[in-house]
């Protein structure tokens, strides 16, 4: 089996490189062209790091081997960089997805196309629970263009040139490194700063509900989304990821718990205005009740999502990107 993966230097595609080289009992994996614009950081024989931008065709072309069987696009201009970047956020997200799936489009047969969508799809008037009908009315350039992209998954699907999932993740936390681009980083923020002893500030209320799934989690069910029978989708070829509605009281909650009442005490609420009219505009909730039939999972609580984190930490202490 022979996997492309973009985005392969980021947060979840590298974790996701490292999932598929564990050993399975699956099909058994030849190698992995791993595109990002900088080099993966997995030293593996089966890894072979294209570096260069998705945005330009030539770039494309080089990574869409003849032989490929799933294509897992992750490489995004995120919420943040979307928002403050129309142009950037366009070519990236839509123009190069619309690239890649041409490029697969043109092999003999049709891979499998695993595509990293996100909730913040939705918007609007919602419902206090998200059924999988409700419609796409997203508050964001980052959210429309994660909606176009789905759109073109889906009719490419319909179209057999690919044979396309995309995966509405949900906020994935406990993310470890630096504050990124993401509108969501704080929600990885207030747990990471003060259990590394540095202040954080939570620039949403403490009662906003947040849709989040922890990386492990995420990572086997984007695993899921490539070897699933697709028939099981019924035609509906975007899935809404399962996830746990927390507010950030409950996330400073959890870590006084684990992490003790000093690293709680490091961080302060004070709304920002500006990204609450996005933030706040994502749902808290879905009806996970079909992601749960076709076999996806979720985390069992908050306190397992920080504790994972903390373990991580432990065991790979400094690494951005694991
Ligand atoms: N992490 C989350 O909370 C979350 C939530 C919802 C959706 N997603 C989606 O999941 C995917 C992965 O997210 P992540 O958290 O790993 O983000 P990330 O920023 O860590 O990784 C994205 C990678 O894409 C690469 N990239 C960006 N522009 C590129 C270009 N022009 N050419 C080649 N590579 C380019 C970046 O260099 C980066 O390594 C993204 O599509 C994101 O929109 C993530």
């Amino acid at each position: 089996m022979k996997i492309l993966v973009t985005g392969a230097a980021g947060f979840l595609g590298s974790r996701l490189i490292r999932a598929l080289l564990a050993p399975t009992a699956g099909p058994e994996l030849s190698s992995i062209v791993a595109a990002d614009l900088t080099k993966c950081p997995i030293d593996d024989r089966r890894v072979d790091s294209r570096t260069g931008t998705i945005t330009g065709e030539n770039f494309i072309a080089a990574i869409v081997d003849r032989d490929v069987d799933v294509v897992f696009h992750l490489a995004a201009a995120l919420s943040g960089q979307s928002e403050a970047e129309f142009d950037v956020g366009m070519r990236v997200n839509v123009d190069a997805t619309r690239n890649l799936l041409e490029a697969c489009r043109r092999l003999n047969s049709a891979p499998r196309f695993v595509f990293a969508s996100s909730v913040a799809v939705f918007g609007g008037a919602l419902p206090d629970i998200v059924s999988e009908d409700v419609a796409l009315l997203p508050q964001s350039s980052y959210g429309t263009e994660k909606a176009i992209a789905e759109l073109l998954v889906s009719d490419y699907s319909r179209r057999a040139f690919v044979d396309g999932i995309a995966c509405r993740l949900p906020t994935v936390a406990i993310r470890p490194g630096k504050p990124n681009s993401a509108m969501s980083s704080f929600v990885s923020g207030i747990i990471r700063e003060p259990l590394a002893g540095i202040d954080s500030v939570c620039p949403v209320p403490l009662d906003t509900r947040l849709w989040v799934s922890s990386p492990a989690v995420v990572t086997a069910n984007l695993l899921h989304a490539a070897s699933l029978s697709t028939s099981a989708l019924e035609g509906k070829r975007a899935v809404n990821f399962p996830g746990l509605c927390v507010t950030p009281a409950e996330m400073l909650a959890s870590l006084e718990r684990l992490g003790g009442a000093a690293a709680r005490a490091r961080v302060r609420c004070e709304p920002d205005q500006r990204l609450m009219r996005v933030v706040c505009t994502w749902p808290g909730a879905f009806d996970v009740s079909r992601a749960t039939r076709l076999g996806f999972q979720r985390d069992v609580d908050v306190d397992s999502i920080v504790r994972q984190f903390m373990d991580e930490q432990t065991t790979h202490p400094g690494n951005e990107t694991s």
